[in-house]
């Protein structure tokens, strides 16, 4: 068995994965999501220390299953520095405690194996990964190749969603509130533009469509200032600009990659927190449906980050015999292929 870590952000888990069976026994997580709500967005140093005490409750829970471990994988990028080195450091010791091999995962990795805790792995696989930190269009071969194919060059997918909620004073994190919100909400009032829309270029950017927002809710405060109604709006105008935004840049690279048998050549799946939006499903089910394509993602709670797809990937790094050195392991925000 593998026992894995995950704290590279505001949720503290701990999974226990069998290395044959590929089977996960057990996961427990821990969100943060309260301490941080007041202040609309993740305080590293709060998460930190939050970490250190979830940490050890966690290892209460999975100590049984000591004997049975072969190895402990800990996320190690991308992610907050202060908040991966809590984990990283509990598994170092770990690691010494139990004579164990440490395996290094990437967070963004783990996203991706997230479709194969509970499914078969099925590759080769075109991946949207749609999280706080990351919005990105991956060709997966397999575990050892994969390539970006494009990235945001500002804010993430569901950063634009918590920086929405922020703006109106909505709380953390802003998707899943943005999303309640705008079932309320007429998403015709306001007319924001798609972003990059009548660029050929496939790239993702979000920071317009937020200054945007920002501009009109200021319209609105000078108006007659902002009522329940009102927010409920901008919600709906904004998820929809957001995903519509998505769907152009994906339907782009379909259009490109479709050979001269108009055929995809690989399997589409979505992961990533954002990844729970059921709007963001719905038109991805409807672009699957143009382009001939079925579509897979997470169940819902291993959408959001969790250490059972740490464990499901660190499987893959143990067969490939990827061990990491105790004294050099390190951590890093960016993200290492
Ligand atoms: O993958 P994740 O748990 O953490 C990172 O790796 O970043 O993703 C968290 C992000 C947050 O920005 C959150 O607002 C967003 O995913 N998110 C959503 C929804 N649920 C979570 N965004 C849009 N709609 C949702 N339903
Ligand atoms: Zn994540």
């Amino acid at each position: 068995m593998i026992l894995s870590i995950e704290t590279s952000c505001d949720d503290t888990s701990m999974a226990v994965t069998d290395i044959k069976k590929l089977k996960l026994l057990l996961n427990c997580k821990k969100t943060q999501e309260a301490f941080h709500s007041p202040h609309g967005g993740v305080v590293p140093e709060l998460a930190s220390r939050l970490h250190l005490d979830a940490l050890c409750q966690q290892l209460e829970m999975v100590k049984p299953f000591f004997v049975q471990l072969k190895a402990i994988a800990v996320t190690t990028n991308p992610g907050l520095s202060i908040t991966l080195l809590e984990g990283l450091n509990c598994a170092k010791a770990l690691c010494v405690a139990l004579k164990l091999p440490l395996i290094e995962v990437n967070h963004l990795k783990g996203h991706i194996y997230s479709l194969f805790i509970e499914k078969k792995a099925r590759m080769p696989l075109t991946v949207l990964l749609i999280s706080g930190g990351h919005t990105m269009l991956l060709e997966v071969q397999n575990f050892t190749d994969i390539h970006i194919v494009v990235t945001s060059y500002d804010d993430s997918f569901g950063e634009s969603f918590d920086k929405v909620a922020k703006m109106l004073g909505l709380g953390y994190p802003g998707g899943p509130i943005v999303e309640r919100l705008a079932t309320h909400g007429d998403k015709n009032r306001f007319n924001f533009p798609v972003p990059l829309q009548n660029s050929g270029k496939i790239e993702f950017s979000y920071s317009g469509l937020k200054s945007a927002i920002r501009v009109q809710i200021e319209t609105l405060k000078k108006q007659s200032g902002l009522k329940e109604q009102d927010k409920k709006d901008l919600c709906a105008c904004f998820q929809k600009v957001a995903i519509r935004h998505l769907t152009l840049k994906c339907k782009q690279y379909f259009n490109k990659q479709l050979g001269a048998n108009k055929v995809l050549k690989s399997h589409f799946a979505i992961v990533g927190g954002a990844s729970a939006n059921m709007k963001v499903r719905e038109a991805f089910e409807k672009l699957g449906e143009d382009f001939g394509f079925s579509m897979s993602y997470a169940s819902l709670p291993f959408c959001s980050d969790n250490a059972a797809m740490i464990g499901r990937a660190a499987v893959e790094q143990f067969r490939l015999g990827k061990f990491a050195s105790l004294h050099k392991s390190t951590v890093a925000t960016k993200a290492i292929f």
